[in-house]
């Protein structure tokens, strides 16, 4: 077996390096996504598995020809989909070293330790956070909120739950959630045992902001058929449309009714450092808990969520199992006594270093530059009479369609799913849809410093493109 020396390894390393440089470098022209050629997609899925060796200088090549060059595409510029970001340079680098130093991050004297601390306190001041929280660095947003809903879930059953398991609750838990609360939410309250039919999908208003008038019917309702209100599970940042429940009115309530007030901030969270968000995020640092995450706004690469508890007691007492073969090195608690996993990635490294590299400031830059991108792209469509805003959220999610004149309403669901199957197989740009009041919407989220007002016009211009050709097909059929 051919075991990398240092000098051969040293090699390898500089020309995966130039590789990554140059993806980097071709990022500004180059496609966004492509379809994955069926021999290579064959070559890769249907490999038998190797029975000797292969030379590393050739798998770097497989890497650049297979591999690289099929990219989901959110590095791109001009990728638009989803909540997927642009890595930062300097967060590539930090994956590579945890990787060369492979520790488990559970806990203990090392450096990992020391760093997933200092990145958590950084977090939690991005945030406005008390300090006093204990976060947890997790695989992304569904698992934080997981983590946090297990929090929520152990203390509102006075710590019960966890040795006497949910069929014991004198009555089912209730969580709230909005019409336009993540899907995580409902998985998270199956998984927990809560049980689906248990959460209650509270309308949103004018502003797709959870509908306060409607969850305090919802919890009187409840609570009248003798269930248990837990936990509103409140939005700041909607992945739709960027909506920000009012989180100082939803705080105030779960005061008064004595429920846990938790906070889905995967995508929003960090949007609290944008200039055009003041005063939206007012009582976000009530929250008992809140999910955010690293791997969408600042743009580490993924994977990288993080789970914040206002009471770290309550999340150690929820999870802390210390086994006989783990009781070294205890000076401190470890991170492993605050979430599920035992073994844990050193995570924490890339956010260190890219908090570091672009500062506070160049933060609140980057992420301000991503709202006023969509505010460019609001300004685009309006000039453009074939297009029609339909959500323009105070994040940078923005909701449109594609309605050249003439069409008629029950076409126009399906012109809009087509120009953007078009343009996503031009290659030229990526993007999605989603539904908006029971219609499908062109769907467009900037968390991408790369993205350039010309990024957008590429963008409109491809979808006008896929639309006309869409409707010269039609009408030549
Ligand atoms: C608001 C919100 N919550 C939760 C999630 C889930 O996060 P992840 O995909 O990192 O698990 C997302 C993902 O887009 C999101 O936008």
């Amino acid at each position: 077996m051919d075991i990398l020396n240092p000098e051969q390894f040293r090699a390898l390393g500089y020309r995966a390096i130039d590789m990554i440089a140059e993806q980097l470098a071709d990022l500004t022209d180059g496609p966004t996504r492509r379809p994955v050629p069926l021999d290579i997609r064959h070559g890769l899925e249907d490999q038998p598995i190797p029975q000797t060796g292969a030379d590393p200088f050739d798998l770097l090549d497989r890497v650049q020809n297979e591999i690289l060059a099929y990219p989901m595409g959110n590095p791109s510029p001009r990728f638009f989909a989803w909540v997927n970001s642009t890595p930062t340079p300097i967060g590539i680098l930090g994956d590579l070293f945890a990787a060369a130093m492979s520790p488990s991050a559970a806990g203990g004297d090392q450096a990992a330790t020391y760093v997933e601390r200092a990145a958590l306190t950084w977090v939690k001041d991005m945030l406005g956070f008390p300090q006093e929280a204990q976060g947890l660095f997790v695989s992304g947003g569904s698992k934080a909120n997981l983590t946090c809903l297990a929090v929520m879930r152990h203390v509102m059953s006075d710590g019960k739950v966890r040795h006497e398991g949910m069929m014991a609750q004198d009555a089912p838990m209730i969580v709230y959630t909005s019409a336009h609360g993540h899907s995580c939410i409902e998985k998270t309250v199956s998984a927990l045992g809560i049980g689906s039919q248990n959460l209650r999908i509270i309308p949103v208003d004018s502003q797709y902001r959870m509908d306060l008038t409607k969850l305090r019917e919802a919890i009187a309702a409840d609570r009248a058929a003798g269930l248990h209100p837990v936990c509103v599970a409140a939005s700041a940042g909607t992945t739709n449309t960027g909506a920000i429940d009012q989180l100082d009115e939803i705080a105030d309530l779960c005061e008064a009714e004595k429920m846990w007030f938790h906070i889905d901030g995967a995508y929003g969270g960090f949007g609290i450092l944008a200039e055009q968000t003041e005063g939206l995020y007012k009582g976000m640092n009530r929250a008992d808990s809140i999910a955010v995450d690293p791997h969408k706004w600042l743009y580490i690469p993924v994977e990288c969520g993080c789970a914040i508890v206002r009471h770290a007691d309550a999340m150690r007492a929820t999870f802390s199992l210390v086994p006989a073969y783990l009781q070294e090195d205890r000076a401190e608690p470890w991170f492993s006594e605050y979430g599920l996993q035992q073994t844990r990635g050193f995570r924490a490294l890339k956010v260190w270093l890219s908090i570091q590299h672009y500062g506070l400031d160049g933060y609140r830059k980057m992420i301000t530059q991503d709202i006023n991108t969509a505010y460019d792209l609001r300004r685009k469509l309006f000039t453009r009479s074939d297009f029609e805003v339909v959500t323009a959220g105070p994040l940078s999610v923005t909701c449109f369609r594609y309605v050249p004149a003439g069409v008629p309403e029950d076409m126009l669901d399906d012109l809009q799913r087509q120009i953007v199957a078009w343009t996503n197989a031009s290659a030229r740009a990526f993007i999605t849809t989603t539904m908006i009041d029971g219609k499908v919407v062109v769907r467009a989220c900037h968390v991408n410093f790369r993205t350039t007002s010309a990024d957008l016009d590429v963008l409109l211009d491809t979808l006008t493109e896929a639309g006309q050709l869409v409707l010269e097909t039609a009408r030549s059929a």
